[in-house]
């Protein structure tokens, strides 16, 4: 459910139409709900009420300041893995005791940063990751909070680039060499193994994998336990899908009552990183349609936003519902939806039926609230759009649209006068 839906043919954020948002702020735009932000964390972090929890929204989904501010007020903690992120969510003013550290490359001063910073833990990946993090919790003089990030062999059934839990991945470390490590880290005056991690991949649309990873994590607690380490906290991951199109995944309510009925012998707190089941569906992109074009095999629909604005369809084949900001009677026929990019895979859409758009006309491309900015880029020497929230019926610019002078400084004050 999302506060993104037509009103006498006339797309609404909220009670503020999108037309307006356009004139006012420019397109491409991104336009976030507020109200669908808190509806979507409520139900999420609700739906773990039985037990002690931690729900910590993944950043690299959305990372702008004002939504992680709005969510933290709805106290969510962050789950980070770079030290941009980690002063991001500090900006935010999310609690460090609710900060949590994954990530398979992280850097030695992303460990001091994230230590002295004071956050909950730092998810381990690698034996060599764990060397390090020991190395800079006794440079800094704070002993590292850590879990180790379990790669549990479990398939999520999702697209592979996203899926992260497989043994072939890149992703933690194997359940067979867990017990020798955390007994390495139990040892190591500066490690406290305080956690469990594992994130097994992102849009999963069962419930099943979930269950299963957190059944071979048990094993390990149990394991744990016979060795004398006490593991405070059981970090699950992200993952649970949204519908783009006909996808039917599982409400947050079922996750939660079936994890937490799966952890009722176990006295840990659980912590949850979700991403796109918070903001992927509390966002859209605003785009205008430049020019339409037949061609002997397709009809082309131009529009201002692109590839580097939304990489979901390109990359991931990904569908994406586009429809009408100002919806009118009249035939659709299958069209390409494409941007300005000088690339082929440069498409928003492909053979999608719509009604024939003229240019000048608004265009609403859904569910762009979880890694649509966030994974924008500047291809083509394109200034990344803005960004506006809605609440009720007002709105507020929390981006303002990238200038081409921004884009270039870094480089221009670096010429060399002639
Ligand atoms: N925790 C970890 C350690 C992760 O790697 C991720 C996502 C999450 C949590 C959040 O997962 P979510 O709840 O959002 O599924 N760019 C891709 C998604 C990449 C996900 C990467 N990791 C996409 O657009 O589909």
């Amino acid at each position: 459910m999302h506060h993104f839906q037509h009103v006498d043919n006339e797309l609404y954020a909220e009670d503020v139409p999108v037309r307006e948002l356009a004139r006012e702020y420019g397109t491409p735009l991104y336009v976030y709900s507020s109200a669908t932000l808190r509806r979507h964390f409520r139900a999420y972090d609700s739906a773990f009420d039985k037990v002690r929890h931690i729900t910590c929204f993944s950043v690299k989904c959305n990372s702008n300041l004002s939504l992680l501010q709005l969510l933290r007020r709805e106290g969510a903690g962050a789950d980070i893995v770079s030290g941009g992120e980690l002063t991001k969510a500090l900006e935010a003013g999310i609690a460090p005791d609710k900060i949590v550290f994954s990530g398979v490359g992280k850097k030695y001063w992303e460990m001091t940063f994230a230590l002295r910073s004071g956050i909950l833990m730092v998810n381990v990946e690698s034996e060599q990751e764990m060397e390090l993090l020991s190395r800079a919790a006794e440079h800094t003089g704070v002993p590292a909070r850590m879990s180790l990030r379990i790669n549990p062999d479990v398939d999520p059934g999702t697209h592979p680039y996203i899926s992260t839990g497989l043994k072939k991945n890149k992703f933690g470390v194997a359940m067979e060499r867990a017990p020798e490590l955390y007994a390495r880290a139990g040892d190591d005056p500066w490690l406290e193994p305080v956690g469990i991690d594992c994130h097994i991949g992102s849009q999963l649309t069962e419930i099943s994998p979930f269950l299963e990873s957190l059944e071979r994590l048990k094993k390990l607690y149990a394991k744990l336990q016979e060795i004398g380490l006490s593991i405070d906290y059981l970090d699950l991951g992200g993952g649970l899908g949204i519908t783009y199109r006909e996808e039917d995944p599982p409400h947050p309510g079922e996750l939660g009552e079936a994890l937490s009925k799966a952890l009722e012998d176990m006295d840990v707190t659980l912590i949850l990183e979700p991403g796109r089941v918070i903001a992927g569906n509390a966002g859209i992109l605003v785009t205008r349609a430049l020019y339409t074009k037949d061609t002997e095999l397709k009809h082309f629909t131009v529009v201002d936003a692109a590839m580097n604005d939304l990489i979901r369809p390109s990359y991931y084949g990904a569908y994406h519902r586009i429809d009408e900001v100002t919806p009118q009677e009249r035939e659709t026929i299958p069209m390409d939806v494409v941007g300005p990019i000088c690339e082929t895979g440069d498409f928003l859409a492909q053979d999608r039926e719509l009604p024939r758009i003229e240019p000048g006309e608004l265009l609403a491309v859904f569910s762009a609230g979880g890694y649509g900015f966030a994974m924008a880029s500047q291809y083509n020497s394109r200034p990344r759009g803005a960004e506006v929230l809605v609440d009720g019926g007002r709105s507020r610019l929390i981006r303002g649209r990238e200038t081409i002078e921004e884009m270039i400084a870094p480089e221009k004050r670096l010429l060399e006068r002639e």
